[in-house]
């Protein structure tokens, strides 16, 4: 099989709808304006985000832009928005807020409680609910793309950066960060596209971002070759994902050479035969494995390379830095997410290496307990059912459900809805959606959305990856309806 490495990725706009985009950037503009107007006045502004990558991303582009204008300002990271966060925000007293990376899904909940602030809301999900007087939305469902591939929450929050002031054009890479963090290069060429792609083009324009063609091993610039291979789980390679010991045996039997003067080579260190000798053998071990061509062909594709970045370090890929931001957001360490996301180094970036090393044992043990242990899936009708009750982490388990729905042995076909205890007698679900699901217009977002609410709970997200929290008593009805609006959506488009 031919592959082409280090070739340049074209930074064209090919699948944009110029009207829709221009509407797109006029909100944008007018939410700018606003966020310029609060800033004149010297008021006060709360930004709110989400704490994946992200939301953390889309945070620190506030922080900057807001930092540069000289403004008064507070962040806050949170798990999800929900009426304890709305409550506590109204208590605070009467301010303007910014949400980013959500608030689109909660419309009538900040409506609500919290219309006498002025709310701008910087997000890609779902919009739920009505628009009101007080608020100033930019979503790119609004306009006509989807939010789940198009652009991210920090995309948004790049491009009314960009539009606050110009100069912050250099934030773009920031996105690029947030928009791979949220899996939006879900496609065979694992590129970004549409809407992100100008964050992308700004981005190289502006000096910060390279982008090319080259195999997609996770930790290209950090780690020894043979962990790279053992921690790439996108796609996920049998025999070798999570597999150090051997995965090291699979590259000296190929002749790899994995040091050079005593220290560790990482996949940015070898030439092109050395790589392309690597993915035949992959492949070759796929197909023997039956896997889709569009496995293999998804271990090769679009690199975002933040280059004023130290070489070597977890923020110059932009994959690994949004790893990085995400372990520190699930591993309860947000404010260290955005100290590195502003630009802090040195001690902050040794301590989220720090966290990120625990993150990954965390994962591991995970996976290996979801491989090892029989029936934590349950196949029903139409859905998988990943029960990790009094095992896996809530702030964990959208990163967990992620890596199986990718693993494409684990589960086939079919979308995941994994779920797990969360506090006060909740529940915490996760779901995500096959390529091929999305191909039939299954929206895992809307679907969460209805189910959760017959039960007094909160859902939504996009179409291929949502989430929800609902009443544990109400498990087993939740989830059997949710298995039933899967199957109608599923056989209504077949
Ligand atoms: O938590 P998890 O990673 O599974 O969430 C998947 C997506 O759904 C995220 O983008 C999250 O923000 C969104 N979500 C939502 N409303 C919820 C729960 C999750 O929009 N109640
Ligand atoms: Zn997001």
């Amino acid at each position: 099989m031919a592959c082409c490495f280090f070739s340049r990725v074209d930074g064209l706009m090919d699948s944009e709808n110029a009207a829709n985009s221009k509407e797109f950037y006029v909100s944008a503009a007018n939410a700018a304006e606003k966020i310029n107007e609060f800033i004149s006045k010297g008021l006060f502004i709360r930004v709110v985000s989400h704490l994946d990558a992200d939301g953390l991303t889309a945070a620190s582009i506030l922080a900057k832009s807001l930092y540069r204008s000289d403004a008064l300002f507070r962040i806050r990271i949170v798990k999800q928005l929900d009426e304890g966060l709305v409550e506590d925000l109204a208590a605070e007293g009467v301010s303007p807020l910014i949400f980013t990376d959500f608030g689109s899904g909660n419309l009538d909940l900040l409506k609500s409680r919290l219309s006498s602030n002025d709310i701008v809301v910087l997000d890609h999900h779902q919009p739920l609910g009505d628009a009101f007087l007080t608020l100033t939305q930019v979503n790119p469902h609004n306009h006509g793309f989807n939010g789940a591939q198009e652009i991210s929450g920090s995309g948004v929050a790049y491009t009314v950066a960009k539009e606050m002031n110009a100069s912050n054009v250099d934030l773009a890479s920031l996105a690029v960060v947030g928009a791979l963090g949220d899996s939006q290069d879900r496609n065979p060429k694992r590129e970004l596209v549409s809407l992100n792609q100008t964050i992308v083009k700004d981005g190289v324009d502006a000096g910060c971002l390279s982008v090319e063609n080259d195999l997609t091993f996770y930790g290209r610039e950090t780690r020894p070759l043979h962990k790279a291979l053992a921690y790439t789980t996108n796609p996920f390679l049998p025999g070798l994902s999570g597999e150090e010991d051997k995965c090291l045996g699979f590259l000296v039997n190929l002749g790899i050479e994995l040091q050079n003067g005593g220290r560790w080579r990482a996949l940015n260190d070898l030439n092109a035969d050395e790589k392309q000798k690597i993915f035949s053998e992959i492949a070759k071990l796929l197909s023997s494995k039956r896997l889709p061509n569009t496995v293999t062909l998804s271990l090769i594709g679009a690199v975002y390379t933040l280059i004023q970045e130290d070489r070597g370090t977890y923020l110059r890929d932009a994959r690994e830095y949004s790893s990085l931001l995400n372990a520190c957001g699930r591993m309860d360490k947000a404010g260290l997410g955005i100290s590195i996301g502003v630009g802090d180094r040195d001690r902050a970036l040794e301590e989220a290496q720090d966290v990120f090393t625990n993150y990954k044992k965390t994962l591991a043990k995970y996976m290996d307990w979801i491989t090892t242990t029989p029936n934590v899936i349950d196949e029903r009708d139409n859905i998988y059912l990943l029960n990790g009750r009094e095992t896996i982490n809530e702030s964990m388990l959208g990163t967990v459900t992620t890596i199986v729905i990718s693993s494409n042995i684990l589960v086939k076909d079919k979308p995941l809805i994994a779920l797990t205890s969360a506090d006060n007698g909740m529940l915490k679900i996760s779901g995500r959606a096959t390529p091929v699901n999305i191909e039939k217009k299954l929206n895992l977002g809307t679907i969460l959305q209805e189910a959760s609410s017959e039960f007094g709970g909160i859902g939504g997200g996009h179409d291929v990856a949502a989430g929800a929290q609902l009443p544990e008593k109400f498990a087993d009805d939740f989830i059997q309806l949710v298995d039933q609006l899967v199957g109608s959506s599923l056989n209504e488009e077949a």
